[in-house]
C-alpha cells in the first residue's frame, strides 16, 4: 500500500526537464516523504541510470514516472506555418527550428528496465498502460499510479492501484489522454467527483504549496499530496538556474496553460515566448516539442527566460527555497500530521 511507503503524506511530483534529480528524490525520500524521477524526455538507459543513483542515496522507497507515447496524426502544412512563425526566435538565440519529429520516447526499452528494477511506485502520465503492463509491473512489486485530469479518464484506469488526480492548477503539463482534451477542473472538484464514482486511493495534485493545503486534500479524501512547483526551487532540484530565477522575478506575475513549447497543453509562467505564440500553437505532440528543443535550450544558456518553457503552477508565488528536507519538516509540522491511522 502507499502509505507503507512514507512516513508522511508528500509526493515530490516528478519533472521532467531536470528537475526531479536523483538527488532531490532521495532527499525526500529519505525526509520520510515520496520521491519521484522523471523519466520523460529521457532514453532507457538515462533512466535506469538515474533509478541507480538515487538508490545510492537512499534506502527508502521512491517512484518512477514515464510518458505513455500517442499516436496524433499531424497536419505537415500546419507544423510548417508553426515554424516559419517561430522560426526568427530561435535566430536569435543562434538557434534552429528543429525537424518536427515524433517518438514513442523510448516506451519500450522503459517498461523492460522498469520490469528489471521493480521500483516502489511507476506512474503514467498522457494515457493509460494495458492491463497486461500494469499486471507485469505489479508482478515485479511496483505499485501503478495513473495520472488523470477528469472523470472519464479515472474510469479507464481503474485498473491501476493508484489514481494520482491532477487538477488545473498544476505546473507542467497536462496529463490528459487525449492531447485535445481542454476539459480542465479544479482539484477539489477533480476530487469530489471521482470519490462518487471510484474506490481508488487519490493522489492530489495541483497547487498544493502549504502544509495547510495538504490537509485540505487529505479532508478531501486523498491518501497523499502531490507537490511539484513547490520543490522547484530547492537546492537539490535540478531546474536550470534561469529558471529558478525566474520562479522570483517580478518581471513574470502569472501562469498560463500553452500549447507554444511542445504541442502539448502545459501550465508556466507567462513569457514572451507564450505571449507571442500560444493562440497559433497547433495541437501536435511531440512534434512542436522537438522543433522549440534547441530554442528552450540555447535561451537557457544565454540566459534569457524569455524564450524558455518556465513550467510552474498557480501557486508559485507561494514557492519556499529552502533544502528539499527542510521543506517537508515544514510542510509535516504545518499539516500537523498525526499518522496514517489503522
Ligand atoms: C517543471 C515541471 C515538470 C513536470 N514534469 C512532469 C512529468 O514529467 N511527469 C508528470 O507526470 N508530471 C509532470 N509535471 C506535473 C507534476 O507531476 C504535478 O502534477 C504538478 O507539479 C502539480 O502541481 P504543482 O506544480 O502546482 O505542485 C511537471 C510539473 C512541473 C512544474
Amino acid at each position: 500500500m502507499l502509505k507503507d511507503l512514507m512516513r508522511y503524506p508528500i509526493i515530490q511530483a516528478p519533472m521532467a526537464g531536470g528537475a526531479s534529480s536523483p538527488r532531490l528524490a532521495a532527499s525526500v525520500s529519505n525526509a520520510g516523504g515520496l520521491g519521484f524521477l522523471a523519466a520523460g524526455y529521457k532514453t532507457a538507459e538515462e533512466m535506469k541510470d538515474e533509478i541507480g543513483q538515487t538508490r545510492q542515496l537512499t534506502e527508502r522507497p521512491f517512484g518512477v514516472n514515464v510518458f505513455v507515447p500517442g499516436n496524433e496524426a499531424v497536419d505537415e502544412n500546419i507544423l510548417s506555418g508553426y515554424r516559419e512563425k517561430i522560426e526568427k526566435e530561435a535566430e536569435s538565440v543562434g538557434a534552429e527550428i528543429g525537424k518536427a519529429d515524433s517518438d514513442d520516447d523510448d516506451w519500450g526499452n522503459k517498461l523492460h528496465v522498469l520490469k528489471e528494477a521493480g521500483v516502489s511506485v511507476v506512474s503514467f502520465t498522457f494515457g493509460c498502460p494495458t492491463e497486461d503492463v500494469i499486471r507485469e509491473l505489479q508482478d515485479v512489486g511496483s505499485l501503478i499510479a495513473v495520472t488523470v485530469t477528469n472523470l472519464q479518464e479515472a474510469k479507464k484506469a481503474a485498473g491501476a492501484d493508484i489514481l494520482c488526480v491532477q487538477g488545473f492548477e498544476a505546473g507542467g503539463h497536462r496529463a490528459s489522454f487525449d492531447n485535445r482534451t481542454e476539459e480542465d477542473y479544479g482539484l477539489l472538484v477533480l476530487i469530489r467527483m471521482i470519490k462518487d464514482e471510484l474506490s481508488l486511493p487519490i493522489i492530489a495534485a495541483g497547487g498544493l504549496m502549504h502544509g495547510k493545503d495538504i490537509a485540505a486534500v487529505l479532508e478531501a479524501g486523498a491518501i497523499a499530496a502531490q507537490l511539484g512547483t513547490a520543490f522547484l526551487r530547492c537546492p537539490e532540484s535540478g531546474a536550470s538556474p534561469v529558471h529558478k530565477a525566474a520562479l522570483g522575478n517580478p518581471r513574470f506575475t502569472q501562469t498560463s496553460i500553452t500549447r507554444a513549447f511542445s504541442g502539448r497543453r502545459a501550465r508556466g509562467l507567462v513569457n514572451h515566448f507564450l505571449t507571442e505564440y500560444d493562440s497559433v500553437a497547433p495541437v501536435a505532440y511531440p512534434y512542436v516539442h522537438h522543433m522549440t528543443k534547441q530554442m528552450r535550450k540555447a535561451a537557457g544558456q544565454k540566459n534569457n527566460p524569455e524564450l524558455m518553457a518556465l513550467w510552474a503552477g498557480q501557486g508559485y508565488k507561494l514557492s519556499r527555497e529552502l533544502p528539499a528536507s527542510e521543506l517537508v519538516e515544514l510542510l509535516v509540522e504545518e499539516l500537523n500530521w498525526e499518522g496514517f491511522g489503522s
